[in-house]
């Protein structure tokens, strides 16, 4: 099994974080025992987690618990620095990647990464996505908006066509959910926004007609199976049909874009797998459990085996030979 969708938090010290930006800078604090530790943001803790996320060693110990082969690693969110000025955020990206080269580097066969870019500047985002490849990433991960500027904004687009002529596969994570004080209980900013946000980024590059100048040669994957988009793509139609103001930056039937975009497999049931695989097609389904975080796939795979509809030959693609052709990745 191949799993497009991971993540890490490196060693980032306080004082590493405070000099880029004393409250929004994240840092890892590790407990005695190194088992156990918190994201910090400022002096507060932002999130429990534990030595996977920054121990290559007992991230590989567990991909072979779960008879995973190959994980693709990329940075939690939290370390993306959109909100900081643009030479500051790329300086950061450039250590963060640098750290994600050297988590990967003892174990080559079994753990890859994705870069991130400062997205705020797309002379700096680009040339950090190529020089990234370069040191051995297999692509980069962006977020699903840059502040307010959603994947349709021309500078969101000029990085994907760079993406697209360089032939760099993007994965776009929802981060930064909407929030108004409403979705303060129960984890909905992860339940109800995340999913808006990621079915947000797929729209925006739908409606605005931007895979209309975008070439096809764009490979680019959305998270949690796409969020909201697959269940919701029948009213977009709808709605194309129906209003001139959908219709009028995108020329095409909404769902005939489907087949340029590529989601993960994180909809943790049978029902949805099914949905998703007919919307995007079986070969734009690729395993991913979101590890090491508690929102992820427990038993990776599990889900995409217990579809007998899918097939083997759909269940093998789907579980790595899809991830193997978008990421130009050995057999
Ligand atoms: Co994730």
């Amino acid at each position: 099994m191949i799993d497009i969708h991971s993540h890490f938090f490196p060693r980032i010290s306080q004082a590493e974080a405070h000099a880029v930006d004393a409250q929004r800078a994240p840092w890892l604090t590790v407990d005695e025992g190194g088992k156990t530790g918190q994201i910090m943001l400022g002096d507060k803790p932002f999130r429990p987690v534990h030595d996977e996320l920054w121990d290559p060693d007992a991230r590989v110990r567990g991909l072979d618990g779960a008879g995973i082969a190959l994980q693709i690693i990329c940075a939690t969110p939290v370390m993306f620095g959109y909100a900081w000025e643009a030479p500051r955020a790329a300086d950061w990206a450039t250590r963060m990647n640098e750290k994600a080269a050297a988590y990967c580097a003892p174990h080559p066969t079994r753990l890859r990464w994705l870069s991130q870019v400062a997205l705020q500047d797309v002379k700096l985002a680009t040339a950090e996505a190529a020089r990234a490849m370069k040191a051995g990433a297999v692509g980069v991960q962006i977020g699903n908006h840059m502040e307010k500027k959603d994947l349709d904004h021309p500078d969101m687009v000029d990085f994907l066509i760079f993406c697209a002529d360089n032939a760099i596969p993007v994965f776009v994570h929802p981060w930064d959910m909407m929030t108004d004080g409403r979705m303060k209980k129960w984890m909905m900013p992860w339940l109800v926004a995340m999913p808006a946000e990621t079915q947000l980024g797929m729209l925006s590059l739908i409606l605005s007609g931007a895979l209309e100048r975008i070439p096809k040669s764009l490979k680019i994957c959305f998270a949690h199976g796409g969020g909201s988009f697959a269940y919701t793509l029948g009213r977009v139609d709808n709605a194309w049909k129906h209003r001139d103001i959908v219709r009028q930056d995108c020329p095409e039937l909404p769902s005939s874009y489907a087949r340029r975009l590529y989601t993960d497999s994180a909809v943790f049931d049978p029902g949805a797998l099914k949905l998703l695989t007919e919307v995007m097609g079986i070969d734009r389904v690729m395993l991913g459990t979101d590890a090491p975080f508690p929102l992820g796939e427990q038993q990776p795979g599990a889900l995409v085996r217990s579809c007998d509809f899918l097939g083997s030959e759909a269940q093998q693609r789907i579980l790595g030979g899809n991830a193997r052709a978008f990421f130009g990745l050995p057999a």
